[in-house]
C-alpha cells in the first residue's frame, strides 16, 4: 500500500486527504518508485477547483505530475529516454500521473536520471517548470542578442525562463514585486515592478526595445504590455491567458484546447535540463517543503500566486 493524496470532491484544499492505495507491480515498460519528493504546481489545485470542469465521475482524483525518487522494481523492457531503468536508479519522474504519493508506478519513458547536483526536493521541481520555460523560449525564438520581457519572473516557470534565457545570451527584463528584485538581479535580470505604469518602466529598462515576451501569469496587463512593446506577435507567448492569447494571435502554449502542447520539444528538453542542472548551470529554487500530510497547507500557499520558485512535498 502507498499513501497517496486524493481530492474527494471539487472545491478548495479542504477536499484533499491522504488515503492508502495498493501499488501495482510494474508492467512492461513501467517502473515502481519510492518517492522522496513531489513537485507542487498551480495546475495541481486547478484540477479539483472546478475551473477545469467538475464531472463527479472523475472523483476521487489523484494529484500531481512530477516527483523524484528511487526505482524499487522495473518491469520488462523498462527503458527511459536515457536508457534501461533498473532497481536502485535515482530518477525524476515527469509526466507521472498521481505523483503525490509515497510510492508510484510510472512509465519508464517518464524517468530521467536525477542530477546528483540537486537534492530530492530540487529534483522534483526541475522538469515541469523547466520544460515549460524551454518550450516558451523556443516558441518565441529567443537567442543571443535579444532582449526578452518575462512576466512573473520569480515564479516556478519564471525562474527557469530567466536562467535559460540568460544562458542563451539574451538580456532579460523581469517583472516581479520589489521584494524579489535583488534576487532577480543576482540571476542577471533587470527587474521591473508589475502594476500601473509597467509599460513605461519596461521602456526605461530596455531603451533598445523588447524583441520577445513571455507571459507566465495570464493577466491583461502582461498581455497588453507585451503587445505594446513587441512588434512581432509570433514572438509573444502565453502559458496562462489561453482565450485572450488566441484572440490576439500570439503563441498559446500548454494543454488547453487550441494551445500548442509542444510535447516533443518538452519531452526532449528533459535530458537537456538535467544536464544543465548537473553542470550547475541551472538551479532549482525550493523555498519551502511540506510533509505529504500537509498538502492542503502547501496548496493554500501556491494558491496565493506569490510564491517564489518551487514548493515540494516530502512523503
Ligand atoms: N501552459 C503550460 O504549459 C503551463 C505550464 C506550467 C504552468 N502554467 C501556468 O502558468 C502560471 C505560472 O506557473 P508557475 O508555476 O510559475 O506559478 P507560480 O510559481 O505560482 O507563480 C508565482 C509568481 O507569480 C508572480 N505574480 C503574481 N501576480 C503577478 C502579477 N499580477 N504580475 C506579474 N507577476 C505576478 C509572483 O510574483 P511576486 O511574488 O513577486 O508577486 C510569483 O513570483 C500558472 O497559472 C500555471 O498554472 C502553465
Amino acid at each position: 500500500m502507498s499513501r497517496v493524496v486524493v481530492a474527494t470532491a471539487f472545491g478548495g484544499p479542504e477536499v484533499l486527504s491522504v488515503a492508502d492505495e495498493p501499488v501495482p507491480e510494474p508492467g512492461p515498460g513501467e517502473a515502481r518508485i519510492e518517492v522522496r519528493a513531489v513537485g507542487v504546481n498551480p495546475v495541481d489545485w486547478k484540477v479539483y477547483s472546478g475551473a477545469m470542469g467538475a464531472d463527479p465521475s472523475r472523483l476521487p482524483i489523484r494529484l500531481g505530475s512530477e516527483a523524484a525518487g528511487v526505482v524499487t522494481a522495473a518491469g520488462p523492457h523498462a527503458v527511459g529516454p536515457a536508457g534501461p531503468v533498473a532497481a536502485g536508479d535515482e530518477v525524476i519522474a515527469f509526466r507521472a500521473s498521481g505523483a503525490y504519493a509515497a510510492e508510484l508506478v510510472a512509465p519508464a519513458q517518464a524517468l530521467v536520471p536525477k542530477p546528483t547536483a540537486l537534492d530530492w526536493a530540487q529534483a522534483s521541481g526541475l522538469l515541469l517548470t523547466g520544460a515549460t520555460a524551454w518550450h516558451a523560449l523556443a516558441a518565441t525564438g529567443v537567442q543571443a542578442g535579444d532582449t526578452v520581457l518575462i512576466h512573473a519572473a520569480a515564479g516556478g516557470v519564471g525562474l527557469m525562463a530567466v536562467q535559460l534565457a540568460a544562458a542563451r545570451g539574451a538580456v532579460v527584463v523581469a517583472t516581479a514585486s520589489p521584494a524579489r528584485h535583488g534576487f532577480l538581479r543576482e540571476l542577471g535580470a533587470v527587474p521591473v515592478a508589475y502594476g500601473d505604469g509597467l509599460e513605461d518602466r519596461v521602456r526605461d529598462a530596455a531603451p533598445g526595445g523588447i524583441d520577445a515576451a513571455l507571459d507566465l501569469i495570464g493577466t491583461d496587463e502582461a498581455i497588453d504590455v507585451s503587445l505594446a512593446l513587441v512588434a512581432d506577435r509570433a514572438r509573444i507567448a502565453t502559458i496562462a491567458a489561453f482565450a485572450r492569447g488566441q484572440q490576439e494571435g500570439i503563441r498559446v502554449l500548454g494543454g488547453a484546447p487550441g494551445a500548442d502542447p509542444g510535447t516533443e520539444i518538452r519531452d526532449a528538453a528533459r535530458l537537456e535540463l538535467a544536464r544543465l542542472a548537473q553542470d550547475r548551470a541551472l538551479r532549482v529554487f525550493v523555498t519551502r517543503t511540506y510533509p505529504l500530510a500537509d498538502v492542503a497547507k502547501a496548496h493554500r500557499e501556491i494558491m496565493s500566486v506569490h510564491t517564489t520558485g518551487k514548493i515540494a512535498l516530502i512523503p
